[in-house]
């Protein structure tokens, strides 16, 4: 089978898709990568190529050993991703030591995966670790509301947990975890992704001051839903801010959040439900 007629393929596309419709991937912003299943890799191998020359991934990640990814490229448009993917994506297999990536399909032009590949590989090791093999998605993006609120909230766990739960009821649902929060640190370098797959352990989003979010998932709509989710929450707040200058007149209290903890079967860390 080609990769384009491959439904993991078609989901990736239209995933980076609805996150430039979103408005969350100016010019190169943002990046997606997707850890192919067994099956996939089979399906598509006879569109694979295997003589591409090994290169260092830049941090290693033996739980990733004889993995495929696909990957956005990097400096590559989430708005050509629909119309030229050949161009701005790959599939790119990793050695059996954890320490170098070929490129097995794409990037038909010239290129490397997105220079966050050693976030994305450190956050899969992390998560399918940690989800028994079930996340297969992590997705960076630059939405601006929650890059706003970086500037304004303290740049920890429990603010930006507590104040994005208050502002949607279905947020402790989607998110029961929270989310964790990055300082401001140079992108795509090897600090960055320790720090990163660090939080990535106890949580699903993890925001970079001044910079985006990523979150990490089981599939492309679970993902994209998820980063939908919290920056619909972050829009809310900055409506919020910005009609009263920060003062709530009303929200969902810690003993209400109990409430509906125990009514939709999800665990809250209590780390969270402060008093203020
Ligand atoms: P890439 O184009 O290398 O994926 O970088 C975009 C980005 O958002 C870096 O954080
Ligand atoms: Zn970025």
């Amino acid at each position: 089978m080609k990769v384009l007629e491959s439904n993991f393929m078609q989901g990736f596309m239209r995933m980076a898709d609805d996150g430039w419709q979103q408005g969350w991937h100016e010019r190169n912003g943002g990046n997606l990568t997707y850890r192919m299943k067994p099956e996939e890799v089979e399906a598509v191998r006879e569109d694979l190529s295997f003589d591409g020359e090994w290169k260092d991934i830049g941090t290693t990640v033996p739980g990733m050993a004889g993995e495929f990814f696909a990957a956005t490229g990097s400096g590559k448009y989430f708005r050509n991703v629909m119309t030229a993917p050949e161009d701005s994506c790959a599939i790119c297999e990793i050695d059996d030591k954890g320490e170098k990536y070929r490129v097995c399909w794409g990037l038909v032009n010239g290129g490397r995966p997105t220079s966050e590949f050693p976030s994305h590989l450190m956050n899969h090791e992390v998560k399918k670790a940690a989800s028994g093999g079930k996340h297969r998605v992590i997705y960076h993006a630059h939405p601006a509301n929650t890059i706003a609120l970086t500037f304004v909230l303290p740049l920890t766990d429990e603010a930006f947990t507590r104040e994005l739960w208050e502002m949607a009821t279905e947020c402790p649902v989607v998110f029961p975890s929270g989310i964790g929060v990055v300082p401001w640190m140079v992108p795509g370098g090897r600090d960055i992704a320790v720090a990163t797959s660090e939080l990535m352990k106890q949580y699903d989003v993890a925001i970079w001051a001044h910079h985006g979010m990523f979150c990490s998932g089981e599939d492309f709509d679970l993902t994209f839903g998820l980063m939908h989710t919290v920056e619909k929450s972050a829009e809310i707040l900055v409506k919020v801010y910005s009609m009263t200058g920060g003062t709530k007149r009303q929200t969902i209290q810690p003993d209400e959040f109990r409430h509906l903890a125990v009514d939709f079967g999800v665990t809250l860390p209590e780390k969270f439900l402060f008093e203020k």
